[in-house]
């Protein structure tokens, strides 16, 4: 089957009505021919193609056989099914009957996605019932089920754009959590405290307490495909032990973090408090957190090294 993929022009902007009526899903089984006038009554299909092109995340491919539009994959951030928040796209796709299953879909939808990264968003959104074999589809493009849509027979699945996921950590990931930190704080934290502090942050951070921690619901970890590559942990609007070990800085990972912890605590408090790292600090003054303090952490004498005394700085930002 020989296509072209190209993006929507004005005048075929009407089309995609037609498309929205393709792409509702006809349970097995289903006798006659479903009514067009459902996509008009159902406010939320008509959110998905009423006034498109005049919204500024509107975003239409269609695939063209033989000079004919046979399908077209669009997103839109209106509150139609599959939308989750005003910055993910939501997708539609559908194609005509004789032309499904010929990698048309798979290709539309890439490059939609291919779009969406080179154009800074995050994630992108879409639901679908849950025996549409598209389904299948949407798992093979990286779609992840993150709960019922609109009802319980349809699913509400994301789409991470940056490679790397934020999750809740599990009991399996406390050694791996318990050396990036250890890792890290050893490899930046000399640069700014003596050994003594040092090796008091290191037994602040145990395995023990990570994975009380853990078991407690209160970290989370950013994973790319497998790897963990940062970490975080929150209690209430507390926010602790945010790192990245220092060959994954610089990649926007502990923004990341930040964002996903901070969510959390808005969740309860109108601000967040942290105690700041000299290294750290910079990057929460940049996040708009201000210098509410200063306490003292009296270190006693352990192993071989002396006692010490560390003043650091506690910051709040409002959420
Ligand atoms: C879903 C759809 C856009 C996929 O495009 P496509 O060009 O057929 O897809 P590809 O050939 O690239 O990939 C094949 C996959 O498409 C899906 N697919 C194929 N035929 C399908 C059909 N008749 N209905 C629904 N999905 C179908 C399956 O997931 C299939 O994967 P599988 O081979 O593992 O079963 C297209 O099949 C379609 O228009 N289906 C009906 C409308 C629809 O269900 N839209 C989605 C609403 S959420």
């Amino acid at each position: 089957m020989s296509y072209i993929v190209r993006p929507i022009r004005q005048d075929e902007w009407p089309l995609l009505e037609d498309f929205l009526y393709e792409a509702i899903f006809i349970p097995e089984g289903f006798e006659g021919k479903l009514p067009r006038s459902v996509i008009y009554n159902d406010p939320k299909c008509r959110a998905a193609f009423e006034g498109f092109g005049t919204l500024p995340d509107d975003r239409a491919l269609v695939a063209e056989v033989d000079g004919e539009v046979i399908g077209a994959c669009w997103v839109r951030t209106t509150d139609g099914y599959g939308h989750i928040d005003s910055a993910t796209p939501s997708f539609s796709i559908s194609i005509y009957r004789p032309y499904r299953g010929w990698g048309i879909g798979t290709a539309m939808m890439s490059r939609m996605l291919d779009e969406l990264l080179e154009a800074g968003y995050t994630r992108a959104s879409l639901s679908v019932q849950k025996e549409n074999p598209a389904l299948r589809l949407y798992k093979r493009m990286g779609f992840r089920i993150v709960g019922d849509g609109a009802d319980e027979t349809e699913w509400l699945m994301v789409r991470n754009l940056c490679g790397y996921e934020i999750s809740i950590a599990t009991p399996d990931s406390a050694d791996v959590i318990y050396h990036l930190v250890q890792a890290t704080l050893r490899a930046v934290y000399p640069d700014c405290y003596g050994p003594a502090v040092v090796a008091a942050f290191s037994r602040l951070h145990s395995l023990d307490v990570i994975e009380a921690d853990i078991a407690a619901g209160k970290i989370f970890i950013l994973k790319v495909g497998d790897r963990i590559l940062g970490t975080g942990t929150v209690e209430g609007n507390h926010i602790m032990r945010v790192f990245v070990p220092p060959e994954e800085q610089g990649k926007g990972y502990g923004t990341r973090i930040m964002d996903e912890l901070e969510a959390i605590a808005a969740r309860s408090h109108s601000a967040a408090v942290l105690e700041a790292s000299v290294p750290a600090r910079a990057f929460y003054l940049n996040r708009g957190y201000r210098v509410t303090g200063t306490q003292t952490w009296e270190i006693g004498p352990c192993d071989d090294l002396p006692a010490a005394t560390l003043v650091y700085e506690v910051m709040e930002k409002e959420l």
